[in-house]
Order: C-alpha cells, then sequence, then structure tokens
C-alpha cells in the first residue's frame, strides 16, 4: 500500500534498529479514512475465502481490525491481554511474551465468542516474532474454529514473524514490509 509507506516515511521514528514509533497511524493515534482503506484492502486480499469473524488482540490491533469486519460485514473479537491469571474457566487462554513490553501476559478470549463453525481472519496491526499471533492462532484452533487467514499493517521482514506463520501453512497478507531499520533508515522490501 505506497499511501501508507508514504506515511510511515513521513510520521514513524526509528527507536533502534528493532522498533518503528508509529504513534500517528498505530500506536497512540488512528487516522480514520486510512484506516478504514486498510480494511477495505484485507478485505480484497481475502476475499473469496469464507470468515465469518475478525480477531485481534488490544489494544492497538482494534482500529484496524474493526475497519476489516466492516468491511467484511462481519463481526469483531479482540482478545484481552492481562497480566495475571487467576484460571477462568469460561475462557481461552495463552501466555505470551511481548516483544516491546519484556513482560508475559495472558491472552484471554471468552469461549462464547468462538465456535467451531467460524472461520476467523486474523488481524494486527505490527508483527515482531509473532508470538502474540502464534497465541492467538491457539485459542482460535481450541474453540474448533478455522483460521482463514492472517493480516498485518506492518510486517518487520527482518524478524521471524510473518516467515515462521507462513511456514505454518497460514496465508499472511502484510500491507507494507519493512526489511530494515539499521542506521536510523527505513528500508521497504
Ligand atoms: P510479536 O508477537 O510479533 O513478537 O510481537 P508482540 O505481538 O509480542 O508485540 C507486542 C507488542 O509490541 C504489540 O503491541 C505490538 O504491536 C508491539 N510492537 C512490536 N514491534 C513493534 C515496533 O516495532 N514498534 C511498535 N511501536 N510496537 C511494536 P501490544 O503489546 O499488543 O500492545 P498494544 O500497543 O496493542 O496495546
Ligand atoms: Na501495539
Ligand atoms: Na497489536
Amino acid at each position: 500500500m505506497d499511501i501508507l509507506k508514504e506515511r510511515i516515511l513521513r510520521e514513524a521514528t526509528v527507536v533502534n534498529a528493532d522498533v518503528l514509533k508509529l504513534d500517528s497511524l498505530l500506536n497512540h493515534g488512528v487516522d480514520p479514512e486510512l484506516t478504514m482503506e486498510m480494511g477495505k484492502e484485507f478485505a480484497k486480499r481475502f476475499a473469496g475465502r469464507t470468515i465469518t469473524k475478525v480477531i485481534t488482540v488490544e489494544s492497538s490491533g482494534i482500529p484496524v481490525a474493526f475497519a476489516t469486519a466492516y468491511s467484511l460485514g462481519v463481526p469483531l473479537v479482540f482478545a484481552r491481554r492481562k497480566k495475571t491469571l487467576l484460571g477462568d474457566a469460561d475462557a481461552y487462554v495463552e501466555r505470551v511474551p511481548s516483544f516491546t513490553k519484556g513482560i508475559v501476559t495472558d491472552l484471554i478470549v471468552s469461549r462464547n465468542l468462538l465456535a467451531p463453525e467460524d472461520s476467523v481472519l486474523f488481524i494486527d496491526d505490527i508483527i515482531a516474532n509473532g508470538d502474540a499471533a502464534r497465541g492467538l492462532l491457539k485459542i482460535v484452533e481450541q474453540s474448533g474454529a478455522k483460521v482463514a487467514g492472517i493480516g498485518i499493517v506492518l510486517e518487520k521482514s527482518f524478524q521471524a514473524g510473518g516467515r515462521t506463520l507462513r511456514e505454518l501453512g497460514y496465508k499472511v497478507e502484510s500491507l507494507v514490509r519493512i526489511s530494515s531499520l539499521e542506521g536510523n533508515e527505513i528500508v521497504f522490501e
């Protein structure tokens, strides 16, 4: 998506060789019009696949996942991220490390929000190592639902997340892929 590349070049800052800061678009703010365009683009890329639900992780995945669900005309489910686990019989729970926060959290999805008949599209804003994605996919699979595909706004392709998911056989579509942040420079693939 060229418009997204332009906005990234104008508005993102490179924090270090691994981390990009994109507060105006993904991490701290939302451009509604551009976000709706992202949703349309994901809907287009997964056209032809049966999708009954979109799923994401709170918080920064929610706007683009909402836009995608709106374009597809299906409901959105977002996993909650919690620091503690007191066990919850009514929920699926997966423990995942967080790349930027350096902590371990639990992803939680209520059992009554996913059914074996569902075919679920996972949408997220950024993929790094893919730990959150793999955790969420485990939850979808535990529910008996199918994974229809994975849509990522920004894939940092120098980290293993996207590649690993493709190797597992998932269809992964990224709107923008960044191959390097070395030397303070954003390099698109
Ligand atoms: P991974 O599984 O792909 O390794 O990464 P993970 O999802 O653990 O990433 C944890 C959080 O870090 C995510 O937000 C993700 O969006 C964010 N993140 C990963 N790489 C970058 C980056 O280069 N820049 C920025 N700004 N964020 C990055 P989250 O924990 O789900 O929190 P929230 O922001 O959605 O609330
Ligand atoms: Na985030
Ligand atoms: Na996220």
